[in-house]
């Protein structure tokens, strides 16, 4: 099964996909994760990528797509994806649909994950994660179990994101609406598209997008 996770920066798209790759073993490709190694890395993509991501614009196409490429490829014999964070644009969904298809796999589920603007801020200016395994934390709706302990690794340091500030955050909400939102008129002329109540706590998201997945005989 290969799945999409679509939604606004902070509407749950990496804590859904962490979930969903535990209980399903499906291996999730984040171009939000991958894109912020390359700039850790100091590669020559992240070079061209930190400058965009900080403010909180969108990476070319080309470069996104690249990358999704390599990943799928290296992970080939996997059970499936869930993608977080790609397709973005209309051209990274055509993207996508050319690569999986010439690779014989397909996309099965488009999960839309819909939040208020007004509650993002919020979760994303609360937002942090374990410097170790990525784990993510929120200051107020996920707390480690112990306190200044990660849960999953044990490590004790922990990071914010740089792009998660509220000007930033503004930005990236522009962005989603004028470039990817679209994505969801096309995601559902394949008929692949199921909504889910962001707005819902954690493990209730988390049932609905289970429920969402039964129903594509997933
Ligand atoms: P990316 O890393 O993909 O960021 P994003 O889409 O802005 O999404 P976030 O990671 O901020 O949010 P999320 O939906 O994963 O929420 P989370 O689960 O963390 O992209 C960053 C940048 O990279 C982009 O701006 C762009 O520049 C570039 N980029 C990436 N992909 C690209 C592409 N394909 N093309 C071009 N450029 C690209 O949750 C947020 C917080 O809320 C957490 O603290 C969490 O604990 C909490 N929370 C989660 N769910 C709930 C809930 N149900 N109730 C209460 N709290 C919750």
């Amino acid at each position: 099964m290969n799945l999409v996770l679509l939604g606004p920066p902070g509407a749950g798209k990496g804590t859904q996909a962490k979930l969903l790759e535990d209980s399903r073993s499906l291996v999730k490709l984040s171009t939000g994760d991958m894109l912020r190694a390359a700039v850790a890395a100091g590669t020559e993509l992240g070079r061209k990528a930190g400058d965009i991501m900080e403010r909180g614009e969108l990476v070319p196409d080309d470069l996104v797509i690249k990358l999704i490429a390599e990943r799928i490829d290296a992970k080939g014999g996997v059970k499936g994806f869930i993608l977080d964070g790609f397709p973005r644009t209309i051209a990274q969904a055509e993207a996508l649909d050319r690569l999986l298809k010439e690779r014989h796999k397909r996309l099965d589920r488009v999960i839309v994950m819909e939040v208020d603007d007004d509650a993002l801020v919020e979760r994303i200016a609360g937002r942090f994660a374990c410097a170790d395994c990525g784990e993510g934390y929120h200051d107020l709706y996920k707390m480690p179990k112990v306190p200044g302990v990660c849960d999953r690794c044990g490590g004790t340091q922990f990071v914010r994101r740089r792009d998660d500030n509220e000007a930033v955050v503004r930005s990236r909400l522009k962005a989603y609406h004028a470039q990817t939102e679209p994505l969801i008129d096309y995601y559902t002329r394949q008929g692949k598209v199921r909504a889910v109540d962001g707005m819902a706590d954690i493990a209730t998201v988390q049932e609905e997008i289970d429920q969402a997945l039964e129903s594509a005989g997933a």
